[in-house]
């Protein structure tokens, strides 16, 4: 349950190992997550993120294999991560960027994409969603992205999985209502991370940290907030771009 300041105490992670993930966790373990669970493809980058964590204090973490591509263990895969108890807090960080133009050619890359970012999440968030709402409590938080905002040419793979998985997203929350489950989207610009590694970062007002990701999901909890802009100000400039004729929204650069 939440401790008596509305702080998860225990947190399953799907995409334990993804750097946004691991900077929310540090802030979590902070104040007091009692218990992780570190879902994710890799047992190693999970091991990493555990160890991490337990190094910071958290009594009890761990890890549980999740392939957001192969869902057919997915009631496994929900009995092993409720196995502790009630889960407070699910965070949904799984996603891959891919290559965009390369996927363009090859349709069974384009659906691991996709799959990743969306359908293997969105079909994990129906069976988490269904454990919560029995419990009678949780909070979910799900890493969406500017990018599914108005899908553009340079990423329109990755944009429109992002673009689905928001609008899922918005439909679940709606059907949550009155279940004592809450779930928060979270759209981050440009992130410094793991999956932008070697990418040139737009300016600075457009470009965050994990940390800063972080800062702002932990505050999104505090606030019961539905949505989340990082850095905040994309809200207003995407409610532009979004209105944007299309033939002068092709011009843009990126
Ligand atoms: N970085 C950005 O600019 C940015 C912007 C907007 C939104 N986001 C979103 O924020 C979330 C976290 O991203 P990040 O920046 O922290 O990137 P990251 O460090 O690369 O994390 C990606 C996570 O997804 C996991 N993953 C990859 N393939 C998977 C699969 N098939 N099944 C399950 N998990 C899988 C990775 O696991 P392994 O480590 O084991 O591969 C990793 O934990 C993602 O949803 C991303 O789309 C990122």
């Amino acid at each position: 349950m939440k401790d008596a300041l509305g702080q998860p105490q225990s947190v399953l992670v799907l995409g334990g190992s993804s750097d946004i993930a691991r900077a929310t966790m540090r802030l979590l373990v902070a104040s007091r997550c009692e218990r992780a669970v570190l879902a994710g493809p890799h047992a190693g980058r999970l091991d990493e993120a555990a160890a991490e964590l337990r190094a910071l204090g958290c009594p009890a973490v761990d890890t549980v294999a999740f392939d957001a591509t192969n869902i057919a263990p997915l009631d496994a895969f929900v009995e092993k991560s409720f196995a502790g108890g009630d889960i407070d807090l699910v965070l949904v960080a799984t996603g891959m960027l891919g290559d965009q133009q390369a996927d363009e050619h090859d349709p069974i890359a384009a659906a691991q994409v996709i799959s990743t970012n969306f359908t293997g999440p969105a079909a994990t968030l129906l069976a988490i969603a269904a454990r919560m709402r029995a419990q009678g409590h949780g909070r979910l938080v799900v890493l969406s992205s500017v990018a599914g905002e108005r899908v553009r040419r340079s990423n329109f793979i990755y944009g429109s999985a992002k673009s689905g998985l928001d609008g899922f997203c918005q439909g679940l929350a709606a059907s949550l209502a009155g279940s004592g489950v809450r779930l928060t989207v979270v759209r981050p610009g440009f992130v410094k991370t793991r999956m932008t590694d070697g990418m040139q970062p737009p300016p600075k007002p457009f470009t965050a940290s994990a940390d800063d990701v972080a800062v702002a999901i932990v505050r999104a909890l505090g606030r019961n907030a539905g949505t989340v802009w990082v850095p905040a100000h994309l809200r207003w400039i995407m409610a532009v771009l979004r209105h944007l004729p299309t033939p002068v929204f092709r011009k843009l650069p990126g």
